[in-house]
């Protein structure tokens, strides 16, 4: 299916419309402003639409969103191709604002709503990724002030109820009668007020990270009652922001007079960086490199906007966060009743500490007819499991049409409620496969209920975690100097699994010496030495500084017995010393991925040294063993850029008949 969208979206020319409006061009008064987006601007109401060379769009492809996500490798992910943007425009919504909206997907298929993060977080095109755009008409929309709406970071006319209208003032433009609502974090509440406001014009709810804007959720996260005990070195930052004597009035309050500009520009951009940087440490099981954070969250643009706006909503009015008119008010049976009947579909990251679990659970248990996914992640909307649990909801619901919460009938339902979200009938693919998907979709509904119930994690949920794991293994360029504390248990744990390697005629060829700092620092030597003969005295030196930095140092070896080993060559396909080799590098790769489980780094070496003659000595190996590679470990620096290719699953899975 996937190398279906890959060739669409490799193969069409991109015939890609959009209303390009340079936030640059409209901070110098509009002079520089686009044709295109000028008339946008005199004639509000209609669709303006002009060409973007396809350069243009991979630039907007790779900007981000609010939801969490930096330069990360996705293609082993459930996220589809990214699609060519079909048509876009901006929308005068007011006499003040003017909202961007952006169409992927294919124009007859099913209507869904992107609804996205912060508030003030906007859109990326990634977004669209989430949904088949073979089946899902998609519409991305960024709210008042951020993105590309105009103006930028504007607080006048910008509430709750004012987002509710827009998305209706867009789906009528675009002749949509009815749609699915999709949205995490911030996105989460806006689709629930939109919900309660038209809820006969949503079809399914697809809601990710639930945040219900009350007072508690706001305090846990921003003042000082639950995130900072699990992240204290990114709360003092974010608390180093704001002088002490300010504290004891509330962060947010404090945080919003800077935010509004009331201490000058400087404080403005200065609070505006710590607040989001905050968000962005936090939203991921992993806290991001710092290079990566900064990149994003510290964004000078990115930030304002996302800051101003998200300070302004919690802030809200009459003292009630969200404009709402009470706290809870998303809670209360009134409104629930409105939308129980409602497909819906919640994603929830155990450990997100944006929006802590409570809240998904609450609303689940209060509305009794939604379906919740707890997964091993934090916040971000880009975590693996995240992505595949959303996935599959859109995906199930593109399959079973998804108008109303029926009763199942010949198919089955992933949820323990009075009514299934959605059925199997109708779905394409031959009958094995969709035994295989309902399979799979049993067991992560299991999961689901048993993560709700507390019920130690499934075998569907290790498998989860870990090819995660997998996934996210790098070799790791940079080490801090020092062994992490506890690393010797770790070693121990690795080197058990890698003891549990397959190997053939049970030869368990494996051998792992742990060199300590005389035999590392006589390899580094030795290296050196073989560094200065070929590159020059020089070359050698900075070699052997690097090197003695290393703080960890493992030679996996492979054992070559003679009686073994007799007459065999690596070039005979069945010879012991071929496959007793092939038997280690998978112990190695068992060891790399125990030992990233835990937080350490690996990174494996063949550099031309460890085939030396003399290096057996310097090392101490046994005449015996023959390297298969020199293994650092420790504390990863910095996390490596992520690979300028892979190869997709579809290039290395071959079919043949
Ligand atoms: C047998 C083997 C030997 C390797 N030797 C080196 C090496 O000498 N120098 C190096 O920089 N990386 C070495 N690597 C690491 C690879 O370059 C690395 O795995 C590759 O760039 C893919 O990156 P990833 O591990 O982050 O996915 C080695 C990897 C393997 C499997």
């Amino acid at each position: 299916m996937h190398r279906h969208h890959r060739e669409l979206a490799r193969g069409t020319e991109l015939v890609t419309e959009l209303v390009v409006m340079r936030r640059s061009a409209l901070a110098l008064g509009g002079l520089l402003m686009p044709m295109q987006a000028a008339s946008a601007l005199l004639l509000p109401a209609t669709r303006h639409i002009s060409r973007v060379a396809p350069k243009t769009c991979r630039a907007l492809s790779a900007a981000a969103g609010a939801e969490g996500q930096e330069a990360l490798d996705f293609d082993n992910t459930r996220l589809y191709p990214q699609p060519p943007l079909v048509q876009g425009g901006m929308l005068a919504v007011s006499e003040l604002h003017t909202v961007a909206w952006y169409e992927y997907g294919n124009r007859a298929g099913k209507p869904a709503l992107f609804v996205h993060g912060g508030p003030g977080g906007g859109t990326a095109p990634m977004n669209a990724r989430y949904f088949d755009p073979a089946l899902y008409r998609i519409i991305l929309v960024d709210q008042r002030g951020c993105g590309k709406s105009t103006p930028f970071a504007e607080l006048e006319e910008n509430t709750t109820p004012d987002l509710v209208a827009d998305f209706e003032q867009i789906r009528r433009l675009l002749a949509i009668d009815t749609w699915q609502v999709f949205g995490g974090s911030w996105g989460s509440t806006l689709a629930l007020a939109y919900a309660v406001a038209h809820p006969e014009r949503v079809t399914e709810l697809v809601l990710r990270g639930v945040f219900l804007l009350r007072r508690k959720e706001l305090d846990f996260f921003y003042e000082g009652k639950g995130t900072n005990y699990l992240f204290p070195e990114q709360w003092e930052e974010y608390k180093a922001a704001i002088p002490e004597e300010e504290h004891g009035a509330g962060f947010i309050q404090a945080y919003g007079k800077r935010l509004r500009g009331e201490l000058g520009q400087e404080a403005q951009l200065a609070a505006a960086k710590a607040w989001s940087v905050w968000e962005g440490s936090v939203s991921r099981l992993s806290v991001p490199s710092r290079q990566a954070l900064l990149a994003k969250w510290a964004d000078a643009d990115f930030a304002l906007a996302f800051a101003r706006i998200e300070n302004h909503y919690f802030t809200g009015a009459n003292g009630v966060a969200g404009f709402f008119p009470r706290d809870g008010w998303l809670l209360e049976e009134a409104n629930l009743a409105r939308i129980r009947h409602i497909p819906t579909v919640i994603v929830q990251g155990r450990y997100d500490v944006v929006c802590p679990a409570v809240s998904a659970y609450e609303l689940h248990s209060a509305l009794g007819t939604s379906t919740l996914h707890m997964t091993t992640t934090g916040h971000s909307s880009f975590e693996p499991e995240i992505i595949q649990r959303l996935v599959d909801a859109t995906d199930a619901y593109a399959a079973g049409g998804g108008t109303a919460a029926a009763a199942p009938e010949d198919g089955w339902s992933l949820r323990g409620g009075s009514s299934g979200y959605h059925r199997m009938a109708g779905r394409r693919g031959t009958p094995a496969a969709l035994a295989r998907e309902a399979e799979a979709a049993a067991a992560a509904a299991a999961a689901a209920a048993a993560a709700a119930l507390r019920i130690p994690p499934s075998a569907q949920e290790y498998a989860s975690v870990l090819q995660q794991l997998m996934l996210s293994r790098r070799t790791i360029n940079a080490f801090e100097p020092e062994l992490p504390v506890g690393w010797e248990a770790s070693l121990q744990r690795a080197v058990r699994a890698a003891t549990h390697a397959p190997n053939h005629k049970r030869t368990e060829p494996w051998r792992f010496h742990l060199l300590g700092p005389a035999a590392a620092a006589r390899v580094c030597e030795l290296n050196a030495e073989l560094v200065a003969e070929s590159k020059g005295a020089e070359a050698g030196a900075k070699k052997l500084k690097r090197w003695l930095a290393m703080p960890g140092w493992l030679v996996a070896t492979c054992v070559r017995s003679s009686m073994r080993s007799a007459g065999s060559s690596m070039d005979e396909p069945t010879s012991i010393l071929r496959e007793d080799y092939a038997a280690c590098c998978c112990a190695v790769q068992n060891l790399c991925l125990s030992l990233h489980a835990e937080g350490i780094g690996t990174k494996w070496t063949t550099g031309a040294v460890n085939f030396d003659p003399r290096f057996g000595a310097a090392a101490g190996l046994p005449e015996d063993e023959y390297v298969v590679g020199t293994i650092w470990f420790g504390e990863a620096a910095a996390q490596p850029d992520a690979p300028t290719k892979r190869l997709s699953v579809e290039e290395v899975l071959i079919r043949h008949d």
